[in-house]
């Protein structure tokens, strides 16, 4: 097919030719799509609702990836993109410096809590992860530990594609296609306190951290990462004291903590960030997604005074970087994004209406094949078994069956975008945008409640 033709047919047939012709989508079966299958194409949104080619209206559950917390279709976001586009738009953070960039982030450093004065911009979350990880291995050689290079991580979980954050989570579907890794991963026990034996304590699972530490040797640990709301595995909460105990573990090792908030920053769990949350002090935070509502792609990595100590004065460099880190355009973004924050209140419609979104997913725990709900916030899940009284799970055919054979297909059918997921036991999260309200939430349940009914039938769940 010629140039003109494309630019001459944009028709929405030719659109889905094109993507199965020549779009590589992320995460994606590409063999499932076919004449048979249309590839969703999303091209519009407002508020809590996209819109895809035909014209059909979806509830943004997800917030697209849980990433657009202000919502959609905001023309005041944009304007201050294109304002700074227009003024300089690129100027790179590599030894220079610009006025978005820097007031991005002291302003950045201004929210965080206690002494996480410092902030390193990247393109996104992994990158953000990535430059956590080496920051930590260099942050203890400099200080003459260079045997402290073990990243210790919780089963399941996710923080990205980088080979560093692979070698950190150890998820073998994500990492045995790119093996060999750099050494260095440790897991640990998450908080699922769904499938964990009943009497443990929040004490009891971050325990297992000192616990790794011993087995693995103080001096071969750099760092310990964790989300405050666990994503992968469906929204775990961290159970009572845990992150206290963590944060004293850490300290007590020399090891650092990072509180990975690509997803829990940005008002997800109704404050800036989810230490916050909390109640906890980590050495780093990453971040990314909300902070420009993903109007543009940014991640930030937020670094307290003492880990930048040794950077201060003298020759030591961090020798790391990416061309687009602090990008001006997303820079500005950020900034009319977090104005938005201030002025609409965001945090406090989280907080306003978390109860709301709670009670609507609790409302579903009636159904047979709903074993748990949880979460907090904007950001919840439900946990799908084959016997609530055992808590039997599905098996991997079964699981298949569930969330690709039926539930993912069915839910965006009916209008709903959400995440059907089995990288633990088989979930379906919610995390829509953070102006939704109980109508939107009269609205998922709506379509959860029959759709999750008729999987229960489908999978012969015992009642
Ligand atoms: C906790 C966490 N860390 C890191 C990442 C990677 O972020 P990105 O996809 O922007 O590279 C994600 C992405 O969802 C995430 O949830």
């Amino acid at each position: 097919m010629s140039t003109t033709e494309v630019a001459v047919d944009s028709s929405n047939a030719t659109l889905q030719e094109l993507a199965r012709r020549h779009l590589w989508m992320h995460f994606t079966r590409m063999g499932g799509y076919d004449e048979q299958h249309e590839i969703p194409i999303i091209v519009r949104g407002e508020g809590a609702y996209v819109y895809d080619e035909h014209g059909k209206r979806y509830l943004d559950g997800l917030s697209a990836l849980f990433c657009v917390n202000i919502g959609h279709g905001r023309a005041d976001i944009a304007q201050a993109g294109a304002d700074q586009a227009k003024q300089l738009g690129f100027f790179t953070n590599w030894s220079y410096a610009h006025p978005r960039a820097i007031e991005l982030a002291a302003r950045v450093a201004g929210l965080a809590p206690g002494d996480l004065n410092r902030v390193f911009f990247t393109s996104g979350g992994s990158e953000a992860v990535e430059t956590a990880l080496k920051l930590s291995r260099q942050y203890h050689r400099l200080r003459g530990k260079p045997g402290k290079i073990k990243i210790i991580a919780r089963e399941i979980a996710y923080h990205g594609t980088s080979l560093g954050a692979l070698t950190a989570t150890q998820i073998p579907a994500l990492k045995e296609p790119f093996e060999p890794l750099t050494p260095g991963g440790v897991t640990v026990p998450n908080t699922n306190m769904y499938r964990t034996p009943e009497g443990t304590t929040g004490v009891d699972l971050a325990n297992t951290v000192a616990d790794a530490i011993e087995r693995e040797g103080p001096d071969t640990v750099a760092a310990v990462i964790m989300e405050p709301v666990q994503n992968a595995g469906g929204c775990f909460p961290p159970p009572g004291a845990y992150f206290q105990r963590v944060r004293e573990i850490c300290d007590e090792y020399d090891v650092i903590m990072i509180s990975d908030e690509v997803i829990c920053a940005w008002g997800r769990l109704g404050e800036y960030f989810g230490c916050q949350r909390f109640g906890y002090q980590p050495d780093i935070i990453t971040t990314a997604k909300g902070l420009t509502s993903a109007y543009a792609p940014m991640g930030a990595v937020i670094i307290s005074d003492r880990l930048f100590e040794p950077y201060q004065s003298g020759a030591t460099s961090f020798v790391h970087g990416f061309t687009f880190g602090g990008h001006p355009v997303s820079a500005a973004v950020a900034m009319a994004n977090l104005d938005a924050f201030e002025n609409e209140h965001i945090l406090d419609r989280v907080r306003d209406n978390e109860a709301a979104f709670a009670e609507m997913m609790d409302s579903l725990r009636d159904l047979p094949i709903v074993g748990d709900v949880r979460g907090v916030g904007f950001f919840r899940a439900v946990e799908l078994v084959k016997d609530k009284q055992t808590k039997e799970t599905f098996d991997d055919a079964e699981s298949e069956t569930l969330l690709r054979g039926f539930l993912s297909g069915e839910l965006f059918r009916r209008g709903l975008v959400c995440r059907a997921d089995d990288r633990g036991d088989p979930v379906i999260q919610l995390a829509p945008p953070l102006i939704c309200g109980p109508e939107q939430f009269a609205e998922m349940e709506s379509v959860l409640r029959p759709v999750l009914a008729e999987a229960g039938e489908r999978m012969h769940v015992r009642a």
